[in-house]
């Protein structure tokens, strides 16, 4: 199985596994915050013991490889701006992020999705990467479209979005696939 790097650089992003030293900064601008919660499949958190546990199934996971997390900080600055995560199943990769508000609209999920997709299509074992969104969540949408993806249709009664209803919701379903598949 194809297995991304630790860490990884864009123009303006450094990224790195999240570990349990994140938690207070995690939970601040991103993991409290019912607007970057609003379209995940994750309640917002009530305290910064959730986002340890949180935390602590990122160590997990990366060792298990089950899925890749990345905390992103600013280059410059060194200032979290969100997380990125990846999951490797067979020939496929599918992809979760959200960013702190105060970063929304400045490019940088496009940014870190693009140096994602590029990695994960130049693994000879990788044929697409793929991602869903609400149908609501156009911001999501337009990052993914950003990223070269293309919507494949609706995936409906999906995901239940549990800062919406409980009702599982449509998404749309975006992917894009090795040139020639
Ligand atoms: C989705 C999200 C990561 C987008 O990241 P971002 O860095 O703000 O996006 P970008 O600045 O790269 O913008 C990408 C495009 O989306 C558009 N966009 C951004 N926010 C938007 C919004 N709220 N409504 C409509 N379009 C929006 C931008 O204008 C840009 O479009 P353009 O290419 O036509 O200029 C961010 O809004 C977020 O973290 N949302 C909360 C968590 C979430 O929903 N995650 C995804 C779950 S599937």
């Amino acid at each position: 199985m194809a297995t991304p790097e630790l860490t990884w650089k864009t123009d303006r992003i450094f990224a790195r596994p999240p570990t349990s030293a994140d938690a207070q900064v995690v939970f601040e601008n991103y993991a409290s915050d019912p607007d970057v919660a609003k379209y995940m499949i994750w309640r917002p958190h009530r305290d910064v013991a959730e986002t340890l546990e949180f935390l602590a199934r990122c160590e997990r996971v990366w060792m298990d490889g089950s899925a890749f997390p990345w905390s992103l900080w600013l280059r410059d600055t060194a200032e979290f701006v969100g997380l990125l995560e990846i999951r490797v199943r067979g020939h496929a990769v599918d992809l979760g992020y959200a960013l702190s508000r105060r970063w929304w609209r400045h490019g940088l999920m496009s940014e870190a999705l693009a140096s994602v997709v590029q990695w994960a299509l130049a693994q000879s074992d990788i044929y697409r990467v793929w991602a869903t969104c609400d149908v609501e969540n156009l911001a999501s949408a337009r990052v993914l479209e950003r990223a070269g993806m293309e919507r494949e249709g609706i995936l409906r009664a999906w995901l239940v979005h549990p800062n919406i209803s409980e009702t599982p919701r449509d998404c749309f379903c975006y992917s894009i696939v090795k040139a020639g598949s």
